[in-house]
């Protein structure tokens, strides 16, 4: 069994994007920006926009953070996004969901440039990687790609099981590893038998929430599973999707949580802001 290191995976992405960055400054002048728009006091998205700060930080880039209260209006958040659209120091805005119940996210996410959708939520983005062409493609789901690139995992004709069908996780995912030429299904919280399908997969792609729910028994000899599920146990330490303990024996490759998928979600979008900077005009 291997484990598939995402922290150090990580950290080489954003090596390569910190000098992506220093060029960028020399030969056209130009500072990456990202805006983040944080709504509410849910913890976990407070902790996420920190460390996506952080990280903005380390590699150079100009970000900002609009801190609104949930009781902010819709109309205020679109207004909000429609400065940044217009901002030339911004190339990317991203939109930390979930958003308060009173908001219509889909709405929210549409206001977006699509050449400044940094997450890949925007119907144009996600229209265009079903359709297999460039643009922005959601963090998460392109970190593990990148993955399975650096450890040389071949996924044609790979037959993958995808559970979670999110549009942030399942959805894209999937999309990614059709153009990849994998054979892909998508399971989700009403397929009748679980087990089943996972259980014939050669790669396991877990991203639901739910901790411990891919068992020793639901996975082949030899499969690659790969683990999106961040939660948090009552003592505060983190735990994914799979079983880690009893499942990572049966696996060729294996990512860990934490250290795993987690560290890519931020180097993806540190990836995807370079890239929108890149094509500032
Ligand atoms: N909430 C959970 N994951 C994500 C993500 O990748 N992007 C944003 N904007 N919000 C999230």
């Amino acid at each position: 069994m291997q484990l598939i290191d995402g922290k150090a995976l990580a950290k080489k992405v954003q090596d390569s994007v910190s000098t992506g960055v220093e060029q960028l400054k020399q030969e056209k002048n130009i500072v990456p920006g990202l805006a983040v728009l944080l709504i509410g006091d849910d913890p976990a998205s407070h902790s996420y926009v920190k460390m996506k700060a952080k990280a903005c930080e380390k590699v150079g880039f100009y970000s900002i953070t609009h801190n609104m209260p949930d009781t902010i209006s819709q109309d205020e958040i679109i207004a909000t996004i429609e400065m940044m659209n217009n901002n030339p120091r911004i190339d990317g805005i991203l939109v930390q969901l979930p958003l308060p119940k009173h908001v219509d996210t889909d709405k929210i996410l549409e206001v977006i440039d699509p050449t400044k959708d940094v997450d890949g939520f925007h119907p144009y983005n996600v229209g265009r990687l079903v359709t297999g062409l460039d643009g922005f493609v959601a963090c998460t789901p392109l970190g593990v790609m990148k993955m399975f690139e650096e450890y040389n995992i071949d996924l044609k004709s790979k037959d993958v099981c995808v559970v979670g069908a999110s549009n942030i996780v399942g959805k894209p995912m999937a999309s990614l590893l059709l153009n990849a030429e994998a054979t892909v299904t998508v399971t989700h919280i009403f397929t009748k038998d679980l087990k089943t399908h996972t259980s014939k997969a050669d790669i396991v792609v877990v991203g639901v929430g739910v901790p411990g729910l891919i068992k020793e028994d639901m996975v082949k000899d030899g499969a690659i599973v790969i683990d999106i599920g961040i939660n948090r146990r009552e003592d505060g330490s983190l735990v994914g999707d799979v079983d880690f303990a009893n499942v990572s024996a049966k696996c060729s490759y294996i990512t860990p949580v934490p250290g795993g998928v987690g560290p890519m979600t931020i180097a993806m979008l540190l990836s995807n802001t370079l890239k929108a900077a890149k094509g500032r005009i």
